[in-house]
């Protein structure tokens, strides 16, 4: 399932279409991954998340880098598996459906661009495998940035 929803990520990137294009159809993508309620792209500009394209309920605009879950994952440059949001220091509730969360840095030359943002509204829903499946997405998609 991993590998058929990151060669459909491959597949639809259009490396001559805007950035907000690409990252619209890969949210879509990435929604397939189920048992979800927000699914999308945070875009660094400077120190600042911005909210990017998504799937799901009106979200933050802005997010600090060191900030809530998508801030420290931009900060730190890894990825962040959050089985329970409540027990997240500073975690940012967007959504109270939100019951946990993994987030995945996008690094290119050495900086952060931008975030995977995915939420559930079931706890402990992500896994390792779900880690290596979006870096290898993440890793996919720097090129565009
Ligand atoms: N929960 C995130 C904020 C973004 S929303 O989940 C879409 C966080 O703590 O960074």
């Amino acid at each position: 399932m991993f590998m058929d929803l990151l060669n459909k990520v491959k597949a639809i990137v259009d490396k001559n279409a805007p950035l907000y294009s690409n990252l619209s159809n890969v949210s879509a993508v990435l929604n397939e991954l189920g048992n979800l309620n927000w699914c999308g792209f945070y875009i660094a500009q400077g120190d600042t998340l911005f909210v990017g394209p998504f799937q799901g309920d009106v979200a933050c605009v802005r997010i600090p880098f060191g900030k809530g879950v998508c801030g420290t994952s931009a900060l730190k440059q890894e990825t962040i598996i959050v089985p329970n949001v409540n027990e997240f220091p500073g975690h940012i509730a967007c959504s109270s459906l939100s019951k946990s969360e993994i987030v995945t840095p996008i690094i290119k030359n050495g900086t952060t661009v931008g975030v995977i943002d995915i939420d559930s509204p079931v706890y402990s829903r992500f896994s390792d495998k779900d880690k290596e499946f979006l870096e290898l997405v993440a890793d996919s998609l720097k090129e565009l940035f």
